[in-house]
């Protein structure tokens, strides 16, 4: 083991902050300073109040921070003062000019690039943890060089594969940790320091070491091939609903075979986050570079089974309400895109909720994490403004009227018409539903758009239930939605 590395890792956000807080905590002789532009993360990071909500994230950097974890806004100090810089800023779509809708966008990785170039002062490894196309090693390769100043860069592709709401499990135990390099000497040895800091905790045989090119394209690939699961399971639901089939059951028929396995099988409203539709567009983008038209539609059609699986469900809930809610009070149960976290970026709730909207309900939105504010910037924006992290998004001044956020389940549903389950927090499983049902308009629906109620025991309250890719009740077969 090497020791009194210095890591500097740039950008303090749902990734950088967590991978090196655990870095800290596994390492204890490595200093690790995590740095931002942005002053108000920073300022959370270093307080009770961490930017970020990650269940066992409080206690890791309560234990290291002050220690050999540092959260600092000097970025340029503590970038020059490192051995390893990881860089761990966002990469959101372009909004913008070539490749708008699609392809990554590298403003603020190439700010980062030619920051470290400006500052260095000794050799360094640059470390992209960031997920980004692939061959960007080149690109950045190219900045560091043309302006380094004699000091000797090596690049190294090191992508994350944490899940938000699970990031500290996976990071203590990653099922591998993939490591990109330069087949050189020198590229090997970066490869060996870099295998070194994660040998701390990480058995061998888990640390998998590659060419660049495989290491940034096989993050591309796993997101890829992870959202192609739920687009299949969830393209599944629609004919499970036409045909009585029920798609928990075929998830579990499937999963058994042990070639496919029985994870991600779960079919829902839609995937949501920030990085499947993303990184499946940067994938889509990177095709058509290459002059690979078919490779390109076979994923983008992952895409577009998620837009369809959202319109459906909107269409199902409106359809079995007399083909309108206008007027009607629709209680909104999660917004998150999956439970655990208070992050909204891509959650399937945006569409859903618009959609309905469009339809003239009145919402009624309670989840445990996202605060109000978090759900009108969310309602109001258009879309390409959603790509930005939250931070970087405008700030609407107009709160939708037709929306209001509550502190609790029995609120929002209270006086409702129907309720919409679109994130699967436990605390939803175990609500007094009798109670709910008295207290709404009859008759009342309930709308899973997650698979987690209990559709039996709701359906003896007296509710009419839609589960997605379950059998359908009577009353929703005679009133067909049309997708
Ligand atoms: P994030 O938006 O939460 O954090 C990025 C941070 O970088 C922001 O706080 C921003 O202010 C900062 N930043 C931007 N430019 C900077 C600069 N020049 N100098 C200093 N700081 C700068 O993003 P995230 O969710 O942490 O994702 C980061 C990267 O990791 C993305 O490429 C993403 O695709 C990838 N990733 C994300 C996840 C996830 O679950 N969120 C998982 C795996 C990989
Ligand atoms: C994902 C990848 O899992 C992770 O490896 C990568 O580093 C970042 O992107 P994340 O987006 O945080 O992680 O969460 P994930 O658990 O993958 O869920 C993504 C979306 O898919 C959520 O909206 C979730 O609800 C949905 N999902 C997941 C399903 O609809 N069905 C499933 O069976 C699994």
């Amino acid at each position: 083991h090497i020791n009194m590395v210095k890591i500097c890792c740039i950008g303090a956000g749902y990734v950088g902050g967590p991978t090196m807080a655990v870095i800290a905590l596994k390492c204890p002789k490595i200093e690790v300073v995590v740095v931002d532009i942005f002053e108000p993360r920073i300022i959370a990071w270093n307080s009770d109040q961490l930017p970020i909500y990650e269940p066992g994230l409080d206690d890791v950097v309560k234990q290291c921070r002050g220690k050999n974890l540092f959260f600092s806004k000097d970025v340029e100090k503590h970038v020059a003062e490192a051995d390893i810089v990881f860089v761990s800023v966002n990469t959101p779509t372009k909004t913008q000019g070539l490749g708008a809708g699609k392809a990554a966008d590298l403003t603020y990785w190439e700010s980062a690039a030619r920051m470290i170039a400006d500052v260095s002062k000794s050799d360094k490894i640059v470390v992209e943890k960031s997920t980004v196309p692939v061959k960007t090693a080149e690109a950045i390769e190219k900045i560091l060089t043309h302006n380094s100043k004699g000091i000797n860069f090596q690049i190294l592709s090191n992508p994350e594969f944490l899940a938000e709401g699970t990031a500290i499990q996976d990071l203590f135990k990653p099922d591998r940790v993939l490591i990109g390099g330069r087949e050189t000497p020198e590229g090997q040895k970066a490869i060996q320091a870099l295998k070194d800091v994660y040998a701390h905790w990480v058995p061998a045989e888990r640390i998998i070491c590659t060419n660049l090119w495989s290491a940034e394209l096989s993050k591309l690939a796993a997101n890829a091939f992870l959202a192609q699961r739920i687009s299949s399971v969830n393209a599944m639901s629609a004919l499970c609903e036409a045909t009585g089939a029920d798609v928990s059951q075929v998830s579990h028929a499937i999963g058994k075979d042990t070639r496919i396995g029985p994870k991600f099988l779960n079919a829902s409203v839609g995937f949501g986050g920030s990085c499947f539709q993303k990184d499946i567009l940067n994938l889509v983008y990177i095709c058509e570079c290459n002059g690979l038209a078919e490779v390109a539609n076979y994923w983008k059609q992952v895409v577009q089974v998620n837009e369809y699986q959202k319109t459906r469900f909107v269409n199902r809930v409106v359809s079995s309400m007399f083909n309108t809610v206008s007027g009607k009070k629709i209680a909104i149960l999660g917004f998150a895109f999956k439970k655990d976290t208070g992050d909204t970026r891509e959650t399937p709730a945006i569409g859903v909720c618009q959609g309905l909207l469009g339809d003239k309900a009145i919402l009624s939105i309670y989840d445990p994490q996202v605060p109000q504010e978090q759900i009108q910037r969310d309602l109001s924006m258009h879309k390409s403004e959603l790509d930005k992290p939250p931070h970087l998004r405008p700030v609407s001044p107009i709160a939708i009227e037709q929306v209001t956020c509550v502190r609790d389940a029995y609120e929002a549903t209270k006086g409702s018409h129907g309720i919409c389950v679109l994130t699967e927090w436990d605390e939803f499983k175990t609500l007094d539903y009798q109670k709910i049902y008295n207290d709404m308009q009859k008759p009342a629906f309930v709308f899973d758009g997650r698979n987690v109620m209990d559709v039996d025991k709701l359906r003896q309250i007296g509710f009419i239930v839609y589960s997605i890719g379950k059998p359908l009740d009577a009353w929703l077969k005679d009133m067909p939605a049309v997708a």
